[in-house]
């Protein structure tokens, strides 16, 4: 694992997110409260892209399902949003079943972000 150069740090606006390709990899980088995040792209219930998605307090919501998960520890926080009307059938549990995201360590340094991969 090494860190790699993303972007400017003026790419990266408060309380915004952008996806990065660093090797193969997607990585969402974002800034809340003046604290840089960055993890994996890829959301952890079933892949959507999260740079779709959107930011609510201390979480990236899925634009998919909904699911919310913590930029910062990476836990997933809400899956209420799973049953979106009354009327939806489950037809099994394990279709909600999630992990937490993937964090990357991130580092600004002389007006330049980097992540460590
Ligand atoms: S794919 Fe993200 S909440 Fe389902």
């Amino acid at each position: 694992m090494s860190y790699r150069l993303v972007c400017k740090s003026d790419e990266i606006r408060e309380k915004s997110m952008k996806m990065f390709r660093v090797d193969h990899t997607e990585v969402l980088v974002g800034r809340l409260y003046g604290r840089l995040f960055a993890c994996n792209n890829s959301c952890p219930h079933r892949g959507a892209s999260l740079v779709k998605g959107e930011l609510k307090g201390d979480n990236v919501v899925c634009w998919m399902h909904g699911y919310e998960y913590n930029v910062f520890s990476g836990t997933l926080e809400n899956m209420k949003s799973w049953k979106k009307e009354d009327a939806w059938m489950e037809q099994s549990s394990e279709w909600r079943r999630s992990g937490d995201l993937t964090l990357y360590p991130i580092m600004e340094k002389e007006g330049t972000i980097y992540v460590c991969l």
